[in-house]
């Protein structure tokens, strides 16, 4: 979503929605603003494109100089009139747009609606102008900190009110939010391209920090209400640039939001030893009904379907099939009431992927979709719905949507188990909190990139390349292989590291680099003796396996260290290194990164 606020001596309207239009790339399904008139809050919102928006606004606007606004990408609540933001309390004094996610806002809504309150949407941002409300005594700012109190989640968030018409008071956690500092104006977002017409002086905000914002000045504090001392930062960005917050591409910058987004989507789901999907409401009874499950998808949602497959056998036990959705629909699957067919869609809108959704509906399957876009054709097909928080992905090749979706994968198999009784409560508390790790862990590798810049080098000039690995490395094998030919142009195979000598290994010479993933534990000595099986040929290769491992180096030609965890969860942090490869080598390469040649991002034929 895209967050902007302005308060200054012009009018605010042309400079919200200007502000919109240049975040509309992060989120599209509905926006809204809300200006400040005399003595009342006035609110205009639309469904769809900010033309849409400016459309409802029309000529004779406002000539309010405060206001707020906002493009949404559904969270919580589809996308619709009454859920876009800005939204309002019961006595219209208040007025939040918020980006982020209010993790304990269903609690918090229904002390709400037992003092009182009515809420008209579904999100969880009207429950932050009821509390403002709820907690307002004659101070803005004292009644914002008070809500900061007793939320919890992710948030950006800016407040105006009619009861203090000259102020804008704004907070943030976990989401990203600057100040824009002009003269005598001052400028609130989510993301520095919204503003960058106006100023380019701003206050980065961090975590836990709040500001107020008025025409003469802006205070920046902590939750506590102590100030803050912020440097100015002056932007050199062009627009281009920081519509890609400053990365060359957007590929280089979904890389690195992997950490937030992998923080959101276990947000609120994970207790001490227990997952949460309060959108999956399947019984135990039913359940134990269910003797298959096929996971459906294509792509590289495909690929977090093979981990998938694994950890759902491993800890659920029960028998999965992975199927690639255009091949699922035309082989008549074995499929009736007693299916669990779990389908995986960035965009929830892939044509195969959906008529393989309608044909498991048909034959009477149970069908869970583990999607990116909420409102989505998947998502309003299937049964129930778990849902990624990466956010709006823009580059054709896909990364934190991969990553997410393997977090739905690994909190699918903790939940089926869980109902299943198949792994003891303190077994799931142990991954659990190896899980709670991962966003962290994500971010070590990340800081590391020099090196694998470096690495790239090695395979510019290159015209295949082999990955393998055995096991779950196998399958993240895949998705290293598919980043590097659709970005890089360079013929990638993946291959189990067992079934190499059946044929393949004719194909290896000193040409050939071999990436080779060795983390699975259990089968580390074997992955080894296949690495030596292409060392012989004279293959160059670069291993990957865990901090601490010693073994490895002996047998490559230089090794790629991930943070140490538990074995499921290694394809999330495999994944890293291969994605910043391909990226790099793209680069390298001098390709289309963000376009490759003949690729589309959302395929909706079959
Ligand atoms: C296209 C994209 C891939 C994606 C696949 C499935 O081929 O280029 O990145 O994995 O579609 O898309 P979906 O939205 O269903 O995950």
């Amino acid at each position: 979503c895209g967050i902007v606020g302005y308060v200054g001596k012009q009018v605010a309207i042309p400079i919200l929605v200007e502000g919109l239009k240049k975040l509309e790339y992060r989120g599209y399904d509905s926006a809204g603003v809300a200006v400040l008139d005399t003595d009342k809050i006035s609110v205009s919102k639309s469904v769809g494109k900010l033309v849409a928006l400016e459309k409802e606004i029309g000529d004779n606007f406002s000539q309010s100089c405060i206001g707020i606004g906002h493009t949404r990408w559904a969270t919580h609540g589809r996308p619709s009139h009454v859920n876009a933001h800005p939204h309002g309390d019961c006595g219209q004094d208040f007025a939040v747009v918020h980006n982020g996610i209010i993790e304990n806002y269903l609690e918090l809504k229904d002390q709400l609606i037992e003092k009182g309150h009515s809420f008209v949407s579904e999100t969880d941002t009207e429950v932050l102008a009821h509390l403002v409300e709820d907690f307002y005594q004659g101070d803005l700012e004292a009644a914002v900190r008070k809500v900061l109190e007793v939320i919890s989640g992710s948030f950006a968030l800016v407040v105006l009110s009619r009861k203090e018409p000259d102020k804008l008071v704004a907070a943030r956690k976990d989401s990203p939010m600057v100040v824009g500092l002009g003269t005598g104006e001052f400028f609130v977002a989510s993301d520095i391209t919204a503003i960058l017409n106006h100023t380019r002086q701003v206050y980065i905000l961090d975590d836990g920090e709040m500001v107020v914002i008025q025409e003469d000045g802006v205070r920046v504090s902590d939750f506590m209400g102590n100030p803050r001392e912020k440097e100015v930062m002056h932007v050199k960005w062009d627009a281009v640039a920081a519509e890609k917050g400053g990365y060359e591409h957007f590929m280089l910058k979904e890389i690195h939001e992997q950490p937030r987004a992998l923080r959101d989507t276990i947000l609120g789901r994970l207790e001490e030893e227990k997952v949460v999907l309060q959108e999956v409401d399947l019984s135990s009874e039913q359940l134990s009904q269910m003797h298959k499950v096929y996971i459906v998808a294509c792509g590289t949602a495909w690929h977090a379907g093979l981990v998938g497959k694994t950890l759902i056998e491993r800890w659920a036990h029960l028998p999965v099939e992975v199927d690639i959705a255009s091949e699922f629909r035309y082989r008549s699957p074995l499929i009736d009431e007693h299916t669990l067919v779990v389908v995986v869609s960035q965009s929830g809108e892939t044509a195969d992927t959906l008529a393989a959704l309608r044909e498991a509906k048909n034959r009477g399957a149970r069908v869970i979709a583990i999607t990116n876009v909420v409102g989505s054709t998947v998502s309003r097909d299937a049964h129930d719905v778990i849902y990624t928080w990466a956010g709006p992905e823009i580059a054709v090749a896909s990364t934190k949507a991969y990553t997410t979706q393997l977090e739905g994968m690994v909190l699918l198999g903790l939940y089926l188990a869980q109902v299943k009784g198949t792994l003891p409560a303190s077994k799931i508390g142990e991954i659990i909190s190896d899980l709670k790790e991962i966003p962290a862990q994500v971010q070590e590798i990340l800081d590391q990139e020099s090196s694998i810049r470096q690495l790239a080098q090695s395979f510019v000039g290159v015209e295949d390349a082999f990955f393998l690995g055995r096991s779950l490395d196998w399958a993240v094998s895949m998705e290293g292989a598919l980043k590097m030919k659709e970005i890089s142009y360079i013929h990638a195979e993946a291959y189990a590291a067992g079934e190499l000598k059946h044929g393949t290994l004719a194909l290896v010479t000193e040409q050939t680099p071999v990436i080779a993933l060795a983390t699975q534990r259990d089968v580390f000595d074997k992955t080894v003796s296949n690495i030596k099986e292409v060392k012989a040929r004279d293959a160059k290769v670069f291993g990957m396996t865990y901090k601490g491992n010693t073994s490895l180096a002996k047998s490559v030609d230089h090794v790629i260290y991930i943070p140490e965890t538990r074995d499921e969860l290694a394809p999330i942090l495999t994944v890293i290194p291969l994605q910043l490869l391909a990226y790099y080598v793209s680069v390298a390469r001098g390709c289309d990164v963000d376009k490759p040649r003949n690729l589309a991002k959302s395929v909706t034929v079959e």
